[in-house]
């Protein structure tokens, strides 16, 4: 579609960027925003280039950013919500995994997604109603409806957020019911690899809207479920996520409440 074209072009473009410097990671300029909360150059010209190609594309439509904060648009109804980079953790430690986030919000709905991973050059996209897509690809969240068969991704806690005994407990109970759980360090690339059915589900507590708001759709376009850890819609607002294949939800949902 029309919009997809304009989402994946601008993240293609800044993704050149990104490939450039995570090659001379030591090169670049970190600063800290907070404990444990580190900001790069290469975050910084990311989002500039995304947000210059969808202005481009999207005069009217406004601006949800991490680095950059909210750009108000003349359209009071569309707004772009954008992680230039997550993963910067990783990226900085020279660890392969981080993407571009970019979701489009209409009056408060997110109605696209686009989900970039430079290195192995994943373009996960989805249009609501549409379906979700890996290059093209129709993907589809997993079969599988066994608990102990199960590959549970999360992200644990850190920088003094989130409450470490609440963590270890839910890590406890996932450990004895699951298969395994993943810490990838990306949480849009948690989602996405729910979406394409690489991961049976994914849970992390404290996010913020531009860690997922594009996997939110995509998750939902392949079929899968998502809610907060209680089972409501806040997640947005709370930034607790559960994301699952569907047949997985209640179960997991029940043993992170227990947990808690
Ligand atoms: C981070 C990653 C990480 C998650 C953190 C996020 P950033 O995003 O998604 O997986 O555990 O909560 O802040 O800062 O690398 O864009
Ligand atoms: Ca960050
Ligand atoms: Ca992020
Ligand atoms: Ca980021």
């Amino acid at each position: 579609s029309p919009l997809l074209n304009v989402m994946t072009r601008a993240a293609d473009k800044a993704a050149r960027g990104l490939k450039r410097d995570f090659g001379e990671v030591e090169q670049l300029q970190v600063s800290q925003k907070g404990p444990a909360d580190f900001v790069s150059n290469a975050d910084i010209k990311a989002e500039r280039i995304l947000r210059e190609e969808l202005q481009k594309a999207r005069p009217a439509f406004g601006f949800l950013l991490e680095e950059g904060g909210v750009v108000a648009g003349s359209d009071p109804d569309h707004r772009w919500i954008i992680d230039p980079l997550d993963g910067t953790t990783n990226f900085l430690h020279g660890l392969p995994h981080f993407a571009i986030s970019i979701a489009l919000e209409k009056s408060g709905e997110i109605i696209a997604g686009v989900i970039y991973d430079p290195i192995k050059d994943e373009m996960f996209c989805a249009e609501k109603g549409g379906g979700a897509f890996l290059n093209d690809r129709r993907i589809r969240v997993s079969g599988r409806k066994s608990l102990h068969e199960s590959l549970v991704g999360t992200g644990i806690p850190f920088r003094g957020q989130g409450n470490p005994d609440r963590f270890a407990k839910q890590l406890g109970v996932m450990m004895r019911e699951t298969s395994g759980v993943r810490r990838w360090g990306a949480a849009a690339l948690d989602l996405a690899y729910v979406a394409a059915g690489r991961l049976d589900a994914f849970w992390e507590e404290d996010l913020q809207a531009w860690d997922m708001a594009a996997g939110l759709l995509l998750v939902k376009e392949a079929g899968g479920y998502i809610s907060d850890l209680k089972g409501g819609q806040t997640m947005l607002d709370s930034g607790a996520v559960l994301a699952t294949n569907g047949l997985l939800h209640a179960p997991l949902q029940a043993l992170l409440t227990n947990a808690a």
